[in-house]
């Protein structure tokens, strides 16, 4: 796929010829070139919010390199994925075959990405997703260019089916929209969950981005059950949490995965008080790259960080290994990929490295909202490793 005469071997040859004293004008313009990187990212309605903590999170890690990667400027270049997956490919090949991006870097939504990642396999361009969680991406459909600085959807829920267990919940009602992330996420838990033993109640669904929860948690209510597992993420997931306190449901216990309590806190810290997550970082966790972390996101935009930023800082700092491997040159490939596949990345969620089938090798925390604050319980699971059924990279 990235043959041994890509444009880094070139380089090599034209490096030798500067020595003798002769630079072609190509090189030279090209090292002056920005690198060109292509934001894929929901720009309004439920996932705005995901989309600015994932900008605001790569501009930081560009800015802590003084604006340059490997000694080059780089330029952002945005589309709004508008949460459409119809739109997906379209929107996709605005910034790859329209404006010829180096990196391409989204999307947030699950069914965004199914297109995503069928235009990055076709076109090759080098890809770090830093939110959706799509299974596939880094399973059937994963490619040598195709990188994730997140999570799968199954490796942020399945830990807490044996949480459930263990908590003594035995019969749980799920709810969630009904898109790829919601049906992957409530599949994994549910599987570990049965697994053990639990008994699965109910499953509801609603059409994304609804928030039109009325009925759905009526319905709960008059089913009792010991637990309820629940996805919904941004504004959505507020409003879920507002409502599910609202009709006087909080004497069931409200779990689900971090993404339906993040970014909740301060506004509906009543409403979101004793509901249980996992996730894979969380803003308390005790560690030097955290508080640095976490210090320069408010001095840099005056808020805190939410996990969103988080998997955008990262996805800076992996094309920053990415691209210093190969010396700046940002058509070399297979450097490129090299270096970020053996890339070890100090996270303010922790320290990561990657799968063979480019997901995120990562400790799951569990988390509870107490006193306003998401207090970190735990780890609910260790170096969890999506098993990336299906993926073969050559
Ligand atoms: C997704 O669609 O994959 C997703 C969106 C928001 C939060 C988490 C996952």
């Amino acid at each position: 796929m990235f043959g041994p005469l890509n444009r880094r071997s070139v380089l090599t040859g034209i490096a030798g010829a500067a020595a003798l004293g002769f630079v072609p004008t190509r090189f030279a313009i090209g090292q002056q070139a920005k690198i060109k990187v292509g934001l894929l990212l929901s720009h309004g309605g439920a996932y705005a919010g995901p989309g600015i903590g994932v900008t605001n999170g790569i501009k930081l890690a560009l800015a802590e390199r003084g604006g340059k990667i490997a000694g080059r400027e780089v330029e952002f270049v945005m589309v709004d994925d508008e949460s459409n997956p119809a739109k997906g490919p379209e929107n996709t090949h605005r910034l790859v075959t329209g404006e010829k991006v180096d990196f391409l870097v989204g999307p947030v939504h699950s069914g965004v990405a199914m297109g995503m990642v069928k235009v990055a396999r076709e076109t090759e361009v080098l890809t770090i997703i830093p939110n959706a969680g799509f299974n596939a991406a880094t399973g059937p459909l994963c490619a040598k260019n195709i990188f994730r600085t997140s999570f799968s959807n199954w490796q942020a829920n399945a830990p807490m089916g044996k949480v459930a267990i263990d908590r003594g919940y035995k019969n749980v009602v799920t709810i969630t929209w009904k898109y790829a992330a919601g049906e992957e996420m409530i599949n994994a838990f549910v599987d570990r969950f049965t697994d053990l033993g639990g008994k699965v109640v109910k499953q509801m669904a609603l059409p994304f981005p609804d928030t039109e929860f009325q009925a759905h948690l009526t319905e709960i209510a008059s089913l009792k059950p010991d637990a309820v597992y629940a996805f919904f993420a941004g504004s959505g997931g507020s409003k879920f949490i507002k409502d599910y306190a609202a009709v006087g449901l909080k004497s069931i216990p409200l779990l689900g995965p971090g993404f339906l309590t993040d970014g909740v806190l301060p506004d509906y810290a009543e409403a979101a008080e004793g509901i249980l997550t996992t996730l894979h970082y969380a803003d308390a966790l005790d560690n030097p790259e955290n508080h640095k972390f976490r210090a320069a996101y408010k001095a840099a935009y005056g808020k805190e960080a939410d996990f969103y930023a988080v998997q955008g800082y990262d996805a800076g700092q992996l094309m920053a290994v990415g691209l210093d491997a190969a010396k700046g040159d940002a058509a070399a490939k297979a450097a490129i990929i090299a270096a970020m596949e053996k890339a070890e990345i100090k996270s303010p969620r922790g320290t990561f490295t990657l799968s063979k089938s480019h997901n995120p090798i990562q400790d799951v925390y569990l988390r509870q909202v107490k006193g306003g604050k998401e207090v970190v319980l735990g780890v609910a699971q260790k170096a969890v490793n999506d098993p990336g059924t299906g993926c073969k990279i050559a």
